[in-house]
């Protein structure tokens, strides 16, 4: 193939292309892939921090300045034209997705556990995934699992693969909190629309998912605490009241702190004697290792208290299981 361009950006648009989006958005993956050969893009790109220049952070840049995405004449155009105020948002945001699908990994772990739960969430964004049990879950053709009030609009379906836990009960989460750098606000209408713009297009019921996850909570306030997650975790685990099992959770966020600093994080979680549930991109989190590879180069692995149990995709398409998980002691599930 004849390749215009070999700077590393290129390289890393063709990579997002052929693996990050290859079967989850024929949109960004046709797009990256045009932006990996035209030199003039490339270089616009790389005027941004090295940070910024992800194509999926790129892309909802566009998306929150309402780039045309369907085709790459029209996307180019309207990039050029509104560059100035796309580079701006990307300078001044950052990666905050927040996908309630990412918790059909979770889930399955958390109904594991015995007894009342105090669930913390660090890198929670706006909070969506701490109203984990409200709502509705499908692992591959089992049953809908319901949350205990019934059936909830948010309805998150995953293929599956592997012996998954599919839970036949929710878990019973008594207190939860977020701790977040920068929390979502998700009365603030840009905050909400850049929430939006973060999810790929190409799939309605993720896009309804999150409009439905939104509205639960504003039914369902959580309190999220702005602050590092190394800064603030035991102070708020202090907060927690007795009786319940601490469980904490993290997913995608790791890849955001210095290995020292992760490091720091599970030696805290691990000093609190809490349930400790990761969803993360291996070899980002410390003490998480031995792994099977996964075939599919674009997925997390799921751990519960370091142990690996199962790899997920990082939107939550597919969850496959490949150990039975720790028990919690006196839990009959397997
Ligand atoms: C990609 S989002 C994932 C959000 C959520 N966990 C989910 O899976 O839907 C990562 C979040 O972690 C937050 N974050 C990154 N570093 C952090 C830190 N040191 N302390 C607290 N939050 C952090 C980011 O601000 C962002 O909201």
């Amino acid at each position: 193939m004849e390749r215009v361009n070999e700077s590393l950006t290129a390289e890393r648009y063709r990579v997002f292309s052929q693996i990050d989006a290859q079967d989850l958005s024929t949109f960004y993956s046709d797009l990256a892939i045009a932006i990996a050969d035209d030199t003039e893009l490339l270089e616009m790109i790389d005027t941004l921090p090295a940070a910024k220049r992800h194509a999926g952070f790129l892309f909802a840049a566009a998306r929150f300045h309402g780039v045309d995405m369907n085709d790459f004449e029209t996307f180019r155009r309207d990039l050029l034209e509104r560059w100035y105020d796309i580079a701006e948002t990307a300078r001044t945001r950052t990666l905050q997705t927040n996908d309630p699908a990412r918790m059909l990994a979770i889930l399955p772990i958390l109904s594991e556990i015995d007894g009342p739960i105090a669930l913390i969430e660090v890198g929670a964004s706006a909070g969506l995934n701490l109203n984990a049990d409200r709502y509705s879950y499908r692992w591959g053709g089992s049953e809908w699992l319901h949350p205990r009030s019934g059936p909830s609009a948010v309805r998150l379906a995953g293929d599956i693969d592997g012996p998954v836990p599919v839970p036949s009960r929710m878990p019973d989460i008594r207190w939860r909190a977020g701790i977040e750098l920068n929390p979502l606000d998700i009365e603030d209408d840009d905050d909400r629309r850049w929430l939006t713009a973060l999810l790929w297009p190409d799939h309605a019921s993720r896009r309804d998912n999150l409009q439905e996850a939104i509205e639960v909570l504003r039914e369902h306030p959580v309190s999220i605490i702005e602050g590092d997650l190394n800064d603030r975790l035991a102070e708020l685990a202090a907060e927690v009241p007795d009786g319940l099992t601490l469980v904490v959770m993290h997913s995608a966020v790791l890849p955001y702190v210095t290995q020292d600093e992760a490091e720091r994080f599970v030696r805290t979680v691990r000093d609190l004697g809490a349930v400790w549930i990761s969803n993360e991109l291996a070899d980002v989190v410390p003490q998480v290792t031995g792994s099977p590879v996964s075939s599919n180069a674009f997925s997390f692995v799921v751990a519960r208290d370091g142990v690996p149990v199962a790899h997920a995709h990082p939107h939550g398409v597919w969850v496959s299981w490949h150990a039975p998980t720790a028990r919690s002691d006196g839990d009959e599930s397997s």
